[in-house]
């Protein structure tokens, strides 16, 4: 089934000059890029983003850090994007990254992991309403 799905390459990812090996993983992947723009999020803008962690004890560090530099947002369009984009991703915590995925390559620690993918259909849902228009999302 044809999905769509929020990517976002972290600040760290930014700082390290990787935007365009990951997009290519991306493309080379089966996903194509169908909206993007880069953000320097607030903390506000960050902590409206990860609100489903709001009680979580690295909330403050996570969104803090998110809003410590730019970052890329995409929306990625594929087949089955939201899974191919978490296996290209890596295991959230880049030690339990499998080879060859973004997070091993990468990664720095669990919250310093370098990309962001929707987990879920729903999330993938709110997660591009929250940075993307309907006329930002394109078809080609
Ligand atoms: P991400 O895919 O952006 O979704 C939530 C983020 O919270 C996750 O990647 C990590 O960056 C961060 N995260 C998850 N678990 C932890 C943890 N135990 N400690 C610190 N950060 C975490």
């Amino acid at each position: 089934m044809i999905e769509r799905t929020l990517s976002i390459i972290k600040p760290d990812g930014v700082k390290k000059k990787i935007i365009g090996d990951i997009i290519g993983r991306f493309e080379k992947g089966g996903l194509k890029v169908v909206a993007m723009r880069m953000v320097h999020m607030s903390k506000r803008e960050a902590e409206g983003f990860y609100a489903v962690h709001k009680d979580k004890p690295f909330y403050s560090s996570l969104t803090d850090f998110m809003s410590s530099g730019p970052a890329v947002v995409m929306i990625l369009e594929g087949d089955g994007a939201i899974a191919k984009n978490r296996q290209l991703m890596g295991a959230t915590d880049p030690k339990k990254a499998d080879a060859g995925t973004i997070r091993a390559a990468y990664g720095t620690s669990i919250e310093v992991n370098t990309v962001h993918g929707s987990d879920a259909p729903e999330t993938a849902a709110t997660e591009t309403a929250y940075f993307f228009s309907d006329i930002e999302r394109f078809t080609y």
